[in-house]
């Protein structure tokens, strides 16, 4: 058996691709550039400190959010396949990894196919990386882990090894960036990886807008926490104020850009003041600081999007439902970018 990680020190040893210091001021400064003009907005990448983390894995459990679900799905009925598609060795990155529970069935899948794998987890929350090492030590010992504390990019480009990549990217997170972002940031994942490398990507399908705002909006109100959690960060990080009754979270389905729009919404008239920044934010009745895009695809926006990024379709998945689809995207070995 492989050597694990983290059997040599008591606490995994995380690759930090963002170090501390840096990181604090990036979100000082997107806080300030955020809350500074008229159109508020705050980068989603925030949402997910230890306390976010654990509210999205609550979120994934909901009888209202399908997309976790419908992913599992699918995951389970095509691990097998998925791992006999796969090379040897090979290292599987994922990107925002969290608590890697749906790795651990394709995982799994791989160390049973005889494939030898590493296992690079990215996440930006040190907390839930440490937690997810531990809990695939004990269901898949047999794959070497090395988990990043990172953004993608900077998780992507500090990638050690050799070996075949697999890349998931999974949880409909490809739906938090717009289309052109997602079709560029697949562009610069693409030119990172080689020949023969694939992606693994989980989307969401547009659908009734019933089904979609209950998702982002749930009856146990855990999403609402999640959401105001933002808030609560930057309190305690910033030394700001913002008293968390006075905001009220919104998703709701755009149809036209085909997107579920989150905000946290003021409910009066106030006045924030942000202690670390030096910064008083006024926020009307209403008014909204938006928080998050969630964006969904038709079938055809797919297949835009992987011709955009010059990457091949190469299987696409459904779950029974029709609700989400998990797609293999294959590098080629043709780009005038290599
Ligand atoms: N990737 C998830 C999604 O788009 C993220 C998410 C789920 C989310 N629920 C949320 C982000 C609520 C912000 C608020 O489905």
């Amino acid at each position: 058996m492989k050597r694990h990680a983290i059997e040599d020190s008591p606490t995994p040893r995380i690759r930090d691709g963002t170090p501390e210091a840096g990181a604090d001021r990036r979100f000082a400064d997107d806080v300030r550039a955020g809350l500074g003009g008229d159109e508020k907005s705050l980068p989603c990448v925030y949402l997910y400190d230890a306390r976010g983390s654990l509210l999205f894995e609550r979120i994934t459990l909901l009888p209202e959010y399908y997309l976790t679900r419908a992913e599992y799905e699918i995951i389970g009925e095509r691990a097998d396949e998925i791992a006999r598609m796969a090379g040897d060795p090979v290292r599987v990155v994922e990107l925002g990894s969290g608590s890697a529970a749906k790795a651990v069935t394709l995982l799994r899948a791989l160390a049973k196919a005889n494939r030898s794998v590493t296992y690079f987890p990215v996440d930006v929350c040190d907390d839930v990386l440490r937690k997810s090492v531990v809990g695939l030590e004990e269901d898949v010992p047999e794959v070497e882990v090395r988990p990043i504390r990172a953004r993608y990019r900077e998780g992507l480009a500090s990638l050690p090894g050799v070996g075949q990549v697999l890349l998931f990217w999974l949880g409909s997170s490809i739906g938090n960036l717009d289309r052109n972002q997602a079709a560029s940031f697949l562009c610069d994942v693409r030119d990172r990886l080689s020949s023969g490398d694939r992606m693994l990507i989980g989307i969401d399908l547009r659908k009734d807008t019933k089904t979609l705002e209950a998702a982002y909006n749930d009856s146990a109100g855990i999403t609402a926490e999640f959401n105001l959690n933002l808030l609560r960060r930057i309190n305690r990080e910033l030394r700001a104020d913002f008293e968390l009754e006075r905001f009220e979270h919104v998703a709701c389905w755009n149809p036209a850009d085909g997107r579920i729009e989150m905000y946290l919404e003021s409910r009066s008239q106030q006045t924030v003041r942000i202690g670390a920044l030096g910064m008083t934010v006024n926020l009307a009745p209403g008014e909204r600081i938006h928080t998050e895009n969630s964006y969904k695809y038709m079938p055809n926006e797919i297949e835009a999007l992987a011709d955009r990024a010059g990457v091949e379709i190469e299987e696409q998945w459904f779950d029974s439902g029709g609700l989400f689809s998990l797609h293999s995207l294959r590098v080629g070995g043709s780009s005038a970018h290599r």
